[in-house]
């Protein structure tokens, strides 16, 4: 039986050429052979486990036996002694730290706030989607429409007031470009963490309806501090941003390779939304897998993962696990358990913002092929794919319309 002697493997996380929008085909192989083996990390001197399958992921990422605590030894981040986070970036907390700050902000993604979101988002799309016409083309569509539109909206729903929406985007933009440089990224860090102070500070005196002003209640109520509120606001920014960037590219690269699927963005308000959660399942842009580390041992499959042991959790291998989605390489638009996919994660980290990357979603790719029926890739071009960050995506995509 294996358990924690098992032999150490050497896995290539290479996508296959001509195939930038399937996982590796490495992990359909350790689905079949080896769905929790170990994997070597810095240079051999890490060997956490590797979930494969969907319903392993499940069970890992719903067991009280793990935690997200980067600051534990053995805990498998990518890059060996990475830093740790500061409490505001709750993901990287165990219950109760995680807790105060998740309850603190349920409210401000329950339906009827992401709702109020609807109109902001729609108009700022529109006036994307116009300033991009109205350049004549071809453009970068990742660069025109897509890295935009996230943060402008989360702007709106932290409450930056519209005079300082392109300060806080040109910032936000430099934090998720791969093309900046270190220090571009470290300032660009530095002035978004002290304006979002400011911003909190300021929200105080004079509250208004958005959620900063709502953090500034829980500071004055001595449930965080300061500091704490504009980590929080600058962690909404990292989680809701290059994500949501990604998926609105992707998506549209999907479509754009599956014309035939397009007509079921239009034949309903449930047709849509199940689309919508066939390409999270899809392209799971989460790919270098949620990390953990076990607390007690765990028994995963036929294998205990034991207390002190890292483990990575592979969401889109699991979202393209043939046991649990029928024919799971195909993106069939009417796949009945779309919905069941993990893009978003699973247990008390699952997606915070996951109302409000649907609403995104939703609106944009319906609009973008309605408005640009003709849209496509600039012949004689390539996109460009980011293959090193933890949110997969296209940096580049050439289009005309
Ligand atoms: C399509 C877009 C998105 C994807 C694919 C995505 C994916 C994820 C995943 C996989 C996790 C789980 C992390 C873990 O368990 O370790 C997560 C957590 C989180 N996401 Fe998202 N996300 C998206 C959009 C957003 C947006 C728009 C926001 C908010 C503005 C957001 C806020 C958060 C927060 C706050 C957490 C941490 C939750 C916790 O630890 O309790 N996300 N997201």
């Amino acid at each position: 039986m294996p358990d924690t002697d098992s032999s150490v493997q050497a896995i290539s996380m290479a996508r296959r050429d001509g195939a930038p929008l399937d996982p590796p085909p490495e992990y359909a192989r350790l689905r079949q052979e080896a769905p929790i083996s170990r994997v070597s990390m810095w240079g051999g001197r890490a060997t956490p486990w590797l979930v494969t399958r969907w319903e392993d992921a499940r069970t890992v990422l719903a067991s009280p036996g793990v935690s997200s605590q980067n600051t534990r030894p053995g805990f498998p981040t990518a890059i060996e002694n990475a830093p740790a986070m500061p409490p505001g970036y709750f993901f990287g907390q165990d219950d109760p730290v995680h807790d105060t700050f998740r309850r603190a902000l349920t409210r401000e993604f329950m339906v009827k706030r992401i709702e109020a979101l609807r109109e902001p988002t729609m108009r700022i799309l529109d006036q994307l989607l116009d300033a991009m016409i109205d350049s004549g083309g071809p453009a970068d569509f990742v660069e025109a429409v897509a890295l935009s539109l996230p943060s402008l909206v989360i702007c709106e729903l932290l409450g930056v007031p519209y005079e300082e929406h392109d300060f806080f985007q040109s910032h936000s933009k430099v934090l998720i470009d791969s093309a900046v440089t270190a220090e571009e990224k470290i300032a660009a860090h530095q002035a978004l963490g002290d304006y979002l102070e400011r911003l909190v500070e300021d929200k105080r005196r004079q509250p208004m309806d958005d959620l900063v002003s709502r953090l500034a209640e829980h500071v004055d109520a001595g449930t965080f501090s300061v500091r704490d509120a504009a980590d929080v606001g600058a962690f909404l920014l990292f989680a809701g941003h290059e994500t949501t960037a990604n998926m609105i590219g992707l998506g549209v690269l999907a479509l754009l390779e599956h014309p035939e699927e397009l007509p079921r963005l239009y034949q309903g308000k449930a047709e849509l939304a199940n689309s919508v959660e066939e390409l999270l399942r899809y392209l799971t842009i989460a790919h270098t897998g949620l990390t953990r580390i076990a607390i007690e041992d765990i028994a995963v499959g036929d294998v205990t993962i034991r207390a002190g042991e890292g483990v990575i959790i592979l969401l889109n291998s699991a979202n393209r696990d043939a046991d649990t989605f029928a024919d799971a390489d195909t993106l069939d638009l009417a796949r009945a358990n779309a919905r069941q996919h993990l893009a978003f994660g699973y247990g008390i980290h699952q997606c915070l913002g996951q109302p409000l990357a649907r609403m995104e979603l939703q609106i944009v790719l319906p609009e973008v092929f309605r408005r640009l029926p003709n849209l496509r890739i600039e012949p004689g071009r390539e996109v460009s794919f980011k293959q090193t960050s933890a949110a997969y995506g296209a940096s580049f995509m050439p289009v005309t319309w």
